[in-house]
Parts: C-alpha cells; sequence; structure tokens
C-alpha cells in the first residue's frame, strides 16, 4: 500500500510521524498557514500563500502540488486552495499544537520572539510531550497564583543560573 495513503485521522498521521515523518517541516508550515487562512476567509490562494510565507510563488505552487498529491489540498482553478478532510484534520492538529506551545512559552514568561521559538519547537515534539505540555498549561490556568510564583522565582535565581 501507498505509504501516503496510510493515515486518514489526525492521530494516524501522528503516529506515522513520531517513526518516520510524513510530513516535513516545511510541509507542516504550508499546511499550518492554509489552515489559517481558510478559517478566516474559506479558501487560500497561491500568491497569498507565498506573501505569508514569504517564498517565491513558483516555491508555494510547487508544495502546493505535492500537499495535493498527497491528498491533503484540493486545487483548484485561478490559484484557488481549499483542504480535503484529510487536510483539515491535520490542518485542526497543526493549529492546535502551534497554540499549544505559544501557551507555553507564555506561560513561563518568554516575550521576545515568540513565534520565533513556537516554529522551532512545534515540528519536533513528540505527541506524548505535546500533551503532557498541554496539561501543564491546564495546570496553569486551574492555579494562575504560580504562573506569579515562578515568575518570582526566576527573578531571584536569575544571577545564579549559569546556562
Ligand atoms: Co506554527
Amino acid at each position: 500500500m501507498d505509504k501516503n495513503r496510510e493515515f486518514h485521522t489526525v492521530r494516524g498521521y501522528q503516529l506515522l510521524d513520531q517513526n518516520h515523518r510524513l510530513l516535513t517541516p516545511a510541509m507542516e508550515d504550508y499546511l499550518e498557514m492554509i489552515y489559517r487562512n481558510i478559517l478566516l476567509e474559506g479558501y487560500m490562494r497561491v500568491n497569498t500563500l507565498a506573501d505569508l510565507l514569504n517564498v517565491r510563488p513558483s516555491s508555494a505552487t510547487k508544495m502546493v502540488q505535492k500537499l495535493t498529491q498527497l491528498g491533503l489540498l484540493k486545487y483548484e482553478k485561478y490559484g484557488i486552495i481549499l483542504l480535503t478532510e484529510q487536510g483539515k484534520n491535520i490542518g485542526t492538529f497543526l493549529l492546535k499544537r502551534h497554540h499549544i506551545i505559544e501557551k507555553f512559552l507564555e506561560n513561563i514568561g518568554i516575550s521576545d520572539n515568540i513565534l520565533v521559538e513556537t516554529e522551532l519547537i512545534e515540528h519536533n515534539v513528540s505527541k506524548s510531550t505535546l500533551r503532557c505540555i498541554d496539561m501543564l498549561n491546564e495546570f496553569f490556568n486551574v492555579h494562575p497564583h504560580l504562573i506569579d510564583e515562578f515568575e518570582s522565582f526566576k527573578l531571584k535565581h536569575s544571577s545564579t543560573n549559569e546556562l
């Protein structure tokens, strides 16, 4: 069976991803961006996609064709991109993953380059770690004073931290 046809759900995708990555980080970035725009506008255009990701339209077209072959996108006339059910499932997961990592960084007091930091981490985190981080976010949400305590702990120890 074609390896690309093995996944139909987010769970399937993630299971496959832990051992042998099906989507490259770049593919994930494209899919996440397409998903974001489709939530806002209902569709994505190749030129908009290229602008948003700071790539040439020809590179965006190539990647869109690859993702279409994987069964994740519907690439229609006039440069209009839509998601298949599978594409939607994975897009949902990718955006959720992004928000979990971003929230975690926010919770531990990161404010500089939070977007870049999130992008660096998100592509490599395992599903079990992600689940744990999500739970930690929820823990901080239920006990917000612990965020403040951690902040003062950080201030107190910043001079002795060797890193
Ligand atoms: Co992201």
